[in-house]
């Protein structure tokens, strides 16, 4: 079997992103755009990975650091044919080489796989993949000879009125045998209406060679769709979600209205979870099965169980166990951490506590550094006062404790095994096991107020 290598064309700057940040690190899906090609060019099986980088280099290295890519630098942004060429050192001349833009990120690797397919079957030096689109305007125009065969690519700004007519578009996405692409590269001018060397030309200077070039006409336009824009960023971003929101229905997660659901591609949702409207769920986020999501829920890069309840809720770096209810309005920050059977609900903030088996903060509570064990019961308005304006206390509440309603548990505080504090009462030491700690004043009623004055 033929080796294969890739090379991803990454070094321009996305000028009209209007942007600070490289065109390839813009996000769709809730990954960079180029990250979605490498993650097709590999699951098509191919493992050497060359991307030119330019303009954000550092940035753009440094995201795909942990991606095993290596990197060639094009300094001066020439053009995609100058772009490949500074790959030639860093590809086996032997390989068989997939060539293509770094900001197509609706590319998968069945597309690629077909390429790959189709190039052997026909035994080419070159093929490149093509597509018809009812606006072709801004690609390459594929120009065909009387027997259908590639004669040129055609740029938008260099086509005249005829060629300007022309639907069927390159899309950018090529294979090449590396060693005769890299030799024949040499070739290439820049006498053209942008005074860059074009990669598309060196097909012209292939077939001129004797190689054989094919043009593979595939219907799935929608996966060489190119971002250029924040409009076809926004564009591209839909069509990723209903390609995922897809995959996980069809995996048996119910959504009820996809429209209104926004799931990144790098979260897992497990079977029979059902996610009401208006829920966005992002990040390193897996959800377990038989769980409700939603409605108006925002979860990101949080661990959920199996058959837990989030309703109306805002989550982001937890760990929520299975069983567990949450909702609706709670809020969990950074390193909640809720073991199985646990309820939150409303108005409840949590940060940075372990919740024990079975402990419940049904309503108006604040719990931040605290160590909550099992089967504990946080009265209605209870306040951790975990920070003095300067330094964070923690608080520990022991299995099968009850703090009263409207109690504030001023940190460093632990209230041991089985104890309970009073309603209203604000604790500023350690409770020892099995008390009752209460702090308020004693009850006075005068009688007969309207007679006082
Ligand atoms: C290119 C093709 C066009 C095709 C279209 C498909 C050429 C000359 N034209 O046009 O036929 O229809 O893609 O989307 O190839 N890049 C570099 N260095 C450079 C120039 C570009 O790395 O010097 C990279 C860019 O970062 C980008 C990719 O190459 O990822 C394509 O460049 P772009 O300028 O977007 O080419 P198009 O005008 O879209
Ligand atoms: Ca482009």
């Amino acid at each position: 079997m033929a080796k294969y290598s890739a090379v991803i064309l990454a070094a321009g700057k996305g000028v009209r992103m209007k942007s600070d940040l490289p065109k390839i690190l813009h996000r769709a899906g809730g990954y960079p755009l180029a990250a979605h090609v490498v993650h097709a060019v590999k699951e098509a099986g191919i493992e050497d990975i060359v991307m030119v980088v330019g303009h954000g280099r550092e940035q753009v290295e440094k995201y795909f650091s942990a991606d095993n890519l290596v990197f060639v630098t094009q300094e001066q942004q020439l053009g995609t044919g100058h772009a490949l060429m500074q790959a030639a050192d860093s590809i086996d001349p032997d390989s068989t080489m997939l060539v293509l833009a770094g900001d197509i990120p609706l590319i998968q690797s069945s597309t690629i796989k077909a390429l790959i397919n189709y190039h052997e079957e026909k035994q080419a030096g070159a093929t490149v993949l093509s597509t018809c689109l009812d606006d072709p305007f801004g690609y390459g125009r594929i120009v065909r000879g009387p027997g259908g065969n590639l004669l040129k690519i055609v740029e938008e700004k260099d086509c005249n009125p005829q060629e300007k007519l022309i639907e069927e578009i390159n899309s950018g996405i090529y294979l090449f045998q590396a060693g005769k692409v890299f030799a024949a590269l040499s070739g290439l001018q820049s006498a053209n209406a942008q005074g860059e060397y074009y990669l598309t030309d060196v097909l012209e200077i292939l077939a001129d060679q004797g190689q054989i070039v094919q043009v593979m006409l595939t219907d799935s336009s929608e996966d060489i769709y190119g971002v250029n824009n924040r409009v076809q960023l926004a564009q591209v971003e839909k069509i990723l979600r209903r390609r995922k929101n897809e995959s996980l229905m069809l995996e048996g997660v119910t959504i009820i209205d996809p429209d209104s659901t926004f799931i990144d591609y790098t979260v897992t949702i497990g079977a029979d979870t059902v996610i009401f409207p208006f829920t966005i769920i992002t990040g390193d986020t897996r959800i377990g099965s038989h769980c409700e999501i939603g409605p108006s829920t925002y979860i990101n890069d949080t661990i959920i169980g199996n058959e837990t309840t989030v309703e109306q809720s805002r989550i982001k770096e937890a760990v929520i166990g299975n069983l567990c209810t949450i909702g609706p309005f709670a809020y969990l920050r950074p390193g909640a951490n809720l073991a199985d059977k646990v309820k939150v609900g409303d108005f409840v903030e949590i940060k940075n506590s372990n919740i024990g088996v079975n402990s419940k903060i049904p309503h108006l509570s604040y719990v931040g550094d605290a160590e909550v064990g099992e089967s504990v019961n946080i009265g209605a308005g209870t306040i951790t006062c975990n920070y003095d304006g300067k330094n964070k206390y923690h608080t520990v509440l022991e299995d099968g404790v009850f703090i009263g309603s409207n109690t504030n548990l001023v940190a460093p505080v632990t209230i041991g095994k089985g104890s309970i504090t009073g309603a209203g009462s604000t604790i500023t030491r350690d409770v020892p096991a099995n008390s009752l700690a209460v702090e308020r004043a004693v009850q006075k009623v005068v009688p007969d107020r309207n007679k006082r004055d």
